[in-house]
């Protein structure tokens, strides 16, 4: 049933600083500090892979301190390896958004090196179903519900102290277009991602007298490990994309830039907003 939904430095920077000749790496600092997110510290769930992945580079090329994380260790070591190899500001540790305790290590390893966090961005998600939506099992819907809708609600309140600490912040939420166009087969999943939209404008006005903006991304199909959807879609990825689309499938770093911008100062009077990246919008 998972087959269709299946479901990282200063250091570096630092070291190579010496073999520099000085006036460039002053004008390499010069160049850090006007970069769009310079000196903000980023979490970034379901972040060693796809989506999440695209948008920590993305975040961190852009100047922030990134912390990432998921389930797996050797996942979490590999994506950390990888852009720390870029002279990329990335740490991570592992994190079940699910769990409690996993959601405590993640907030203490984003302080050990900060003083507080300026972006939340929630791309973890799960779908162990495919099939009838009354047929699901409670254990299911407490699994779709818990990872995808109550975990950034839960992360965010751990993270929520240490953003009013920096005098605001920027949340970012991952929701699909199955919020919108319910896919066939994926009914609980749908409404996991129907619930976010819900949570980003409830949040947004929760939060607004503090300064921090809450919004929302709406991917489309995005090539990642995640799909593997033609086999059950109730329509033909080519027919669909003949009539709407921008005649391809995205790809995870089409969800990178958006993010940035919402988190950045250029983004400091949109909030409780939901923004399609799906090569066609469905919405008014
Ligand atoms: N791909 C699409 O077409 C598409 C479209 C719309 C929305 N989305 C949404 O985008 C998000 C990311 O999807 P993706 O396509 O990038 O998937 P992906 O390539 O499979 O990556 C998922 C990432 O999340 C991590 N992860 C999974 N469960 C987690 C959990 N409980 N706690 C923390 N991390 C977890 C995975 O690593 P580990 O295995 O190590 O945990 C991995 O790093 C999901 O919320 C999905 O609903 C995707």
């Amino acid at each position: 049933t998972t087959s269709m939904f299946r479901a990282l430095s200063w250091t570096l920077r630092g070291l190579h600083c010496s073999s520099i000749p000085l006036s460039t790496r002053m004008f390499s600092e010069r160049a850090d500090k006007s970069r769009s997110l310079a000196d903000k510290v980023a979490v970034i769930t379901g972040s060693t892979k796809g989506i999440g992945f695209a948008i920590a580079r993305h975040l961190a090329q852009n100047g922030a301190h990134v912390v990432i994380c998921s389930r797996k260790q050797w996942n979490v070591d590999q994506a950390v390896t990888t852009l720390q190899k870029e002279g990329l500001s990335v740490t991570g540790t592992v994190c079940h958004v699910g769990k409690a305790e996993d959601r405590d290590r993640l907030v203490a390893k984003a302080l050990e090196h900060h003083n507080g966090i300026d972006f939340l961005v929630c791309v973890a998600g799960v779908n162990p179903l495919v099939g009838s939506t009354l047929g699901a099992s409670e254990q299911v819907w407490d699994k779709i519900l818990g990872v995808n809708v109550k975990a950034p609600a839960l992360l965010l309140s751990q993270l929520l102290p240490h953003m009013e600490n920096r005098g605001g912040g920027s949340v970012v939420l991952v929701s699909s277009v199955a919020a919108y166009m319910p896919i066939s087969k994926l009914g609980v999943y749908n409404t996991s991602k129907t619930a976010l939209l819900g949570l980003c404008k409830s949040l947004a006005m929760e939060l607004a007298p503090k300064g921090i903006r809450v919004n929302s991304i709406v991917p489309g199909l995005i090539k990642t490990d995640f799909i593997q959807m033609e086999k059950t879609l109730p329509y033909s990825l080519s027919d669909l994309n003949k009539v709407y689309g921008l005649q391809r499938l995205g790809e995870p770093e089409d969800c990178a830039g958006i993010v940035s911008f919402l988190c950045s100062s250029d983004a400091s009077y949109i909030t409780g907003e939901n923004i399609t990246v799906a090569g066609y919008s469905p919405k008014l």
